[in-house]
Protein backbone atom coordinates (compact mmCIF):
# COMPACT_ATOMS: atom_id res chain seq x y z
CA UNK A 1 0.00 0.00 0.00
CA UNK A 2 1.08 3.27 -1.01
CA UNK A 3 2.01 6.02 1.43
CA UNK A 4 -1.12 8.37 -0.07
CA UNK A 5 -3.48 5.57 1.81
CA UNK A 6 -4.54 5.91 5.34
CA UNK A 7 -6.93 3.85 7.18
CA UNK A 8 -7.69 4.65 10.53
CA UNK A 9 -6.71 2.76 13.49
CA UNK A 10 -8.67 4.89 15.81
CA UNK A 11 -10.88 2.51 18.22
CA UNK A 12 -14.44 4.35 18.01
CA UNK A 13 -13.85 3.92 14.02
CA UNK A 14 -13.46 0.48 14.31
CA UNK A 15 -16.18 -0.21 16.85
CA UNK A 16 -18.53 1.84 14.70
CA UNK A 17 -17.39 0.40 11.69
CA UNK A 18 -18.12 -3.64 13.30
CA UNK A 19 -21.94 -1.81 13.75
CA UNK A 20 -22.26 -0.23 10.64
CA UNK A 21 -21.12 -3.68 8.49
CA UNK A 22 -23.67 -5.56 10.39
CA UNK A 23 -27.45 -6.69 9.06
CA UNK A 24 -28.91 -6.16 12.46
CA UNK A 25 -28.39 -2.52 11.64
CA UNK A 26 -31.61 -0.74 10.23
CA UNK A 27 -31.48 2.31 8.04
CA UNK A 28 -31.87 4.86 10.67
CA UNK A 29 -28.86 3.68 13.01
CA UNK A 30 -26.78 2.87 9.70
CA UNK A 31 -27.53 7.09 8.53
CA UNK A 32 -26.10 7.55 11.71
CA UNK A 33 -23.29 5.54 12.09
CA UNK A 34 -21.87 6.79 8.22
CA UNK A 35 -22.25 10.46 9.92
CA UNK A 36 -20.18 9.17 13.24
CA UNK A 37 -17.83 7.68 11.04
CA UNK A 38 -17.51 10.25 8.63
CA UNK A 39 -16.67 12.72 10.98
CA UNK A 40 -14.07 11.12 12.39
CA UNK A 41 -12.42 10.10 9.25
CA UNK A 42 -12.42 13.69 8.22
CA UNK A 43 -11.04 14.89 11.29
CA UNK A 44 -8.38 12.54 10.98
CA UNK A 45 -7.69 13.55 7.31
CA UNK A 46 -7.43 17.50 7.77
CA UNK A 47 -4.72 17.50 10.80
CA UNK A 48 -2.45 19.57 7.62
CA UNK A 49 -5.22 22.05 7.23
CA UNK A 50 -3.57 25.65 7.30
CA UNK A 51 -5.08 28.43 9.96
CA UNK A 52 -4.98 31.92 10.35
CA UNK A 53 -4.35 33.47 13.90
CA UNK A 54 -7.45 35.69 14.88
CA UNK A 55 -8.56 37.49 18.22
CA UNK A 56 -12.00 36.75 20.09
CA UNK A 57 -13.63 38.29 23.05
CA UNK A 58 -14.18 36.10 26.14
CA UNK A 59 -16.29 37.79 28.76
CA UNK A 60 -13.01 37.96 30.30
CA UNK A 61 -10.38 39.38 27.66
CA UNK A 62 -9.09 39.47 24.05
CA UNK A 63 -7.56 36.03 23.03
CA UNK A 64 -5.78 34.99 20.33
CA UNK A 65 -7.03 31.48 18.83
CA UNK A 66 -6.76 30.27 14.82
CA UNK A 67 -8.93 29.54 12.34
CA UNK A 68 -9.17 27.20 9.23
CA UNK A 69 -7.80 29.21 6.55
CA UNK A 70 -8.48 27.05 3.43
CA UNK A 71 -11.34 27.26 1.30
CA UNK A 72 -12.68 23.19 1.77
CA UNK A 73 -14.63 22.35 -1.39
CA UNK A 74 -16.49 18.74 -0.13
CA UNK A 75 -17.85 16.73 -3.07
CA UNK A 76 -20.19 13.75 -2.19
CA UNK A 77 -20.70 11.30 -4.77
CA UNK A 78 -24.54 10.64 -4.97
CA UNK A 79 -26.16 9.01 -3.63
CA UNK A 80 -24.25 7.20 -0.68
CA UNK A 81 -21.70 10.01 -0.45
CA UNK A 82 -24.74 12.01 0.96
CA UNK A 83 -24.59 10.90 4.21
CA UNK A 84 -20.97 11.87 4.66
CA UNK A 85 -21.35 15.17 3.23
CA UNK A 86 -24.12 16.34 5.99
CA UNK A 87 -22.23 15.00 8.54
CA UNK A 88 -19.10 16.97 7.69
CA UNK A 89 -20.64 19.98 6.83
CA UNK A 90 -22.56 20.25 10.07
CA UNK A 91 -18.93 19.88 12.02
CA UNK A 92 -17.33 22.34 9.31
CA UNK A 93 -20.17 25.17 8.44
CA UNK A 94 -17.56 27.24 6.62
CA UNK A 95 -17.07 23.84 3.53
CA UNK A 96 -18.95 24.37 0.26
CA UNK A 97 -20.82 21.32 -0.97
CA UNK A 98 -21.24 20.11 -4.85
CA UNK A 99 -22.94 17.67 -5.38
CA UNK A 100 -21.69 14.96 -8.48
CA UNK A 101 -24.19 12.43 -9.15
CA UNK A 102 -22.86 8.96 -10.37
CA UNK A 103 -24.12 5.77 -10.51
CA UNK A 104 -22.41 2.08 -11.87
CA UNK A 105 -23.89 0.41 -14.38
CA UNK A 106 -24.81 -2.88 -12.73
CA UNK A 107 -24.14 -4.83 -16.32
CA UNK A 108 -20.42 -2.82 -17.11
CA UNK A 109 -19.78 -1.87 -13.74
CA UNK A 110 -19.15 1.51 -15.37
CA UNK A 111 -19.61 5.04 -14.15
CA UNK A 112 -22.61 7.03 -15.83
CA UNK A 113 -22.90 10.65 -14.78
CA UNK A 114 -25.52 11.91 -14.65
CA UNK A 115 -25.69 15.36 -12.12
CA UNK A 116 -22.92 17.77 -12.16
CA UNK A 117 -22.99 20.72 -9.17
CA UNK A 118 -19.85 22.47 -9.58
CA UNK A 119 -19.40 25.77 -9.72
CA UNK A 120 -17.74 27.23 -12.87
CA UNK A 121 -14.78 28.07 -10.73
CA UNK A 122 -12.72 26.12 -8.45
CA UNK A 123 -12.29 28.71 -5.92
CA UNK A 124 -11.12 26.51 -2.97
CA UNK A 125 -7.72 25.41 -1.83
CA UNK A 126 -9.10 21.64 -1.37
CA UNK A 127 -11.05 19.09 -2.58
CA UNK A 128 -12.35 16.40 -0.39
CA UNK A 129 -14.21 13.80 -2.49
CA UNK A 130 -16.89 11.59 -0.10
CA UNK A 131 -18.17 8.39 -0.93
CA UNK A 132 -18.66 5.24 1.34
CA UNK A 133 -17.48 2.40 -0.94
CA UNK A 134 -14.23 2.33 -3.11
CA UNK A 135 -15.59 -0.76 -5.36
CA UNK A 136 -14.07 -1.13 -8.52
CA UNK A 137 -12.47 2.23 -8.08
CA UNK A 138 -14.40 3.55 -11.06
CA UNK A 139 -16.60 6.52 -9.48
CA UNK A 140 -13.72 7.43 -7.93
CA UNK A 141 -11.44 7.56 -10.82
CA UNK A 142 -14.10 9.42 -13.06
CA UNK A 143 -14.86 11.79 -10.00
CA UNK A 144 -10.96 13.01 -10.06
CA UNK A 145 -10.71 13.46 -13.32
CA UNK A 146 -13.78 15.62 -13.28
CA UNK A 147 -12.51 17.89 -10.65
CA UNK A 148 -8.62 18.12 -12.20
CA UNK A 149 -10.30 18.98 -15.39
CA UNK A 150 -12.43 21.70 -13.03
CA UNK A 151 -8.64 23.00 -11.98
CA UNK A 152 -8.62 21.36 -8.87
CA UNK A 153 -5.47 21.10 -8.22
CA UNK A 154 -5.17 19.48 -3.91
CA UNK A 155 -7.57 17.00 -4.08
CA UNK A 156 -8.18 13.92 -0.83
CA UNK A 157 -10.68 10.78 -1.15
CA UNK A 158 -12.74 9.69 1.55
CA UNK A 159 -14.31 6.39 2.58
CA UNK A 160 -15.49 4.17 4.24
CA UNK A 161 -14.74 0.87 3.42
CA UNK A 162 -12.40 -0.08 -0.01
CA UNK A 163 -11.42 -2.94 -1.80
CA UNK A 164 -7.74 -3.73 -2.70
CA UNK A 165 -8.72 -3.58 -6.08
CA UNK A 166 -10.87 -0.32 -5.81
CA UNK A 167 -7.50 1.10 -3.94
CA UNK A 168 -5.05 0.50 -6.50
CA UNK A 169 -7.40 1.89 -9.56
CA UNK A 170 -7.50 4.67 -7.76
CA UNK A 171 -3.75 4.87 -6.88
CA UNK A 172 -2.61 4.33 -10.27
CA UNK A 173 -5.09 6.73 -11.60
CA UNK A 174 -4.34 9.56 -9.39
CA UNK A 175 -1.39 9.09 -7.58
CA UNK A 176 -1.40 12.70 -5.87
CA UNK A 177 -4.67 12.12 -4.64
CA UNK A 178 -4.61 11.20 -0.76
CA UNK A 179 -7.17 8.39 0.35
CA UNK A 180 -8.85 8.01 3.91
CA UNK A 181 -10.64 5.17 5.00
CA UNK A 182 -12.13 3.27 7.96
CA UNK A 183 -11.06 -0.58 6.27
CA UNK A 184 -9.78 -2.23 3.32
CA UNK A 185 -11.49 -5.32 2.84
CA UNK A 186 -10.61 -8.90 1.39
CA UNK A 187 -12.07 -8.94 -2.22
CA UNK A 188 -14.12 -7.51 -4.75
CA UNK A 189 -16.77 -10.11 -5.81
CA UNK A 190 -18.12 -11.23 -9.42
CA UNK A 191 -21.40 -8.47 -9.12
CA UNK A 192 -18.32 -5.82 -8.06
CA UNK A 193 -19.95 -5.47 -4.16
CA UNK A 194 -17.14 -5.48 -1.77
CA UNK A 195 -16.03 -8.77 0.48
CA UNK A 196 -17.10 -8.78 3.72
CA UNK A 197 -18.30 -4.99 3.06
CA UNK A 198 -21.59 -3.85 4.24
CA UNK A 199 -23.91 -4.03 0.77
CA UNK A 200 -25.01 -1.66 -0.67
CA UNK A 201 -24.30 1.86 0.87
CA UNK A 202 -27.17 3.99 -0.71
CA UNK A 203 -29.67 0.99 -0.15
CA UNK A 204 -29.19 0.72 3.44
CA UNK A 205 -28.75 4.37 4.42
CA UNK A 206 -31.99 4.92 2.35
CA UNK A 207 -34.22 1.45 2.69
CA UNK A 208 -34.28 1.11 -1.26
CA UNK A 209 -33.03 -2.19 -2.53
C1 LIG B 1 -21.90 2.93 -5.12
C2 LIG B 1 -20.99 3.70 -4.19
C3 LIG B 1 -19.97 4.29 -5.10
C4 LIG B 1 -19.84 3.24 -6.16
C5 LIG B 1 -18.58 2.49 -5.90
O1 LIG B 1 -22.78 3.78 -5.74
O2 LIG B 1 -21.64 4.66 -3.42
O3 LIG B 1 -20.37 5.53 -5.67
O4 LIG B 1 -20.96 2.36 -6.03
O5 LIG B 1 -18.36 1.56 -6.88
P1 LIG B 1 -17.12 1.62 -7.88
O6 LIG B 1 -15.90 1.88 -7.03
O7 LIG B 1 -17.11 0.24 -8.47
O8 LIG B 1 -17.37 2.68 -8.89
P2 LIG B 1 -23.97 3.24 -6.70
O9 LIG B 1 -23.52 3.15 -8.11
O10 LIG B 1 -24.52 1.97 -6.10
O11 LIG B 1 -25.02 4.40 -6.65
P3 LIG B 1 -25.95 4.88 -5.44
O12 LIG B 1 -25.05 5.48 -4.37
O13 LIG B 1 -26.82 5.90 -6.08
O14 LIG B 1 -26.71 3.69 -4.92
N1 LIG C 1 -21.23 -0.03 -3.81
C1 LIG C 1 -21.75 -0.38 -2.61
O1 LIG C 1 -22.62 0.32 -2.09
N2 LIG C 1 -21.30 -1.49 -2.03
C2 LIG C 1 -20.33 -2.26 -2.56
O2 LIG C 1 -19.94 -3.27 -1.94
C3 LIG C 1 -19.81 -1.88 -3.80
C4 LIG C 1 -20.26 -0.74 -4.41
Amino acid sequence: MGDQVFVSTHPLVQHKLALLRSNLTEPKKFRELVREIAQLIFYEATEDLSLAPLTVQTPLAPCEGFEVADRIGVIPILRAGLGMSEAIIDILPTVHVWHLGLYRDHETLQPVTYYNKLPSEPNIDLSLIVDPMLATGGSAVAAVDILKQWGARRIKFLGLIASPEGVQALTAAHPDVDIHLAAIDRFLNERGYIVPGLGDAGDRQFGTG
